[in-house]
């Protein structure tokens, strides 16, 4: 699967799963620009960031975020309302009559990825670290079966093995809007590098056989996975911002759109 441009028209049938991806290193003319479309809690939201780069980078993503889901919406960026579930779970809150779309939202350093679908979705984007606590943390949040896996991995590649297992649970407890009231050991995912559609294994939650999840390849350094339901029939990665956003396109923006 390769990163495409988004398409004029961009069409969500029953059965599809989009992923978008952006990257949130901007100008700062851009994000002051971009920062227009946010809502007065999103704007107090970056103003309480420590360091300016943090801050700037949640204002593109959340404007992405905004001009994106205002894409399968049809509606300006600024008008998309957003709701949270009892555990955080972002979603959207839309006008009687509107159809509406499941999305999840990732960032690590200056990615973000978005999974947009009509059925409950999580995503998650981490860069891969050396850090001498994985095998702490592996043992006590990885399932007996996944610390089996990790530890079958040579040292060397034990770091991006750590990585797939945490964005992969870590995709799943978004996909089911439960975060971590969902404890981390008591389900299992594969650290297999392939991008197939594998089924998750929960010994306690017979349910969570509805989840297929998915790794995403978006470039050396990375890990991503994505947690869907049902049975996809067209998954398309996109790549730049909507074709169409209603702010419209300017140089910048253009080359965010040819960086990848
Ligand atoms: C907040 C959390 C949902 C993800 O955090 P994260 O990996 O640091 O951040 P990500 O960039 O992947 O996701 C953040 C986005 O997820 C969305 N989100 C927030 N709460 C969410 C929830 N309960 N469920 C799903 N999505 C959520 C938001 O859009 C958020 O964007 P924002 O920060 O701009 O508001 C949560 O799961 C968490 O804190 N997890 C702790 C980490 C952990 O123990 N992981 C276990 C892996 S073994």
């Amino acid at each position: 699967m390769t990163w495409i441009l988004p398409p004029k028209k961009i069409v969500l049938g029953k059965d599809d799963l989009h992923v978008w991806r952006t990257d949130l290193d901007e100008p700062i003319e851009t994000v002051r620009r971009l920062e227009r479309v946010l809502s007065p809690d999103e704007r107090q939201r970056a103003g309480r960031f420590l360091c300016s780069s943090d801050s700037c980078r949640f204002v593109v993503a959340r404007s992405f975020v905004r001009e994106v889901l205002g894409t399968y919406l049809n509606v300006a960026a600024g008008e998309v309302q957003f709701a949270a579930g009892p555990h955080g779970k972002p979603s959207l809150r839309i006008k009687p009559g509107m159809e509406s779309v499941e999305f999840n939202l990732s960032h690590s350093d200056s990615i973000a990825l978005l999974a947009i679908s009509h059925q409950p979705v999580g995503i998650d984007v981490e860069r891969v670290r050396q850090d001498p606590e994985h095998d702490s943390i592996a043992q006590q949040f990885f399932s007996p079966a996944e610390v089996c896996e990790y530890y079958r991995y040579q040292k060397a590649d034990r770091p991006r093995a750590f990585t797939r297992f945490w964005t992969r649970k870590e995709a799943y407890i978004k996909a089911t809007g439960q975060g971590l009231t969902i404890p981390l050991r008591s389900f299992t995912v594969s650290s297999t590098p392939q991008n197939l559609s594998l089924p998750l294994v929960n010994r306690a939650l017979c349910s969570a056989s509805m989840w297929k999840m998915c790794g995403i390849d978006v470039g050396p350094g990375f890990e991503a996975a994505i947690v869907y339901q049902g049975e996809i029939k067209q998954f398309l990665l996109l790549r730049g911002r909507p074709y169409a956003a209603p702010v419209a396109l300017d140089k910048e923006r253009k080359s965010n759109r040819e960086k990848f």
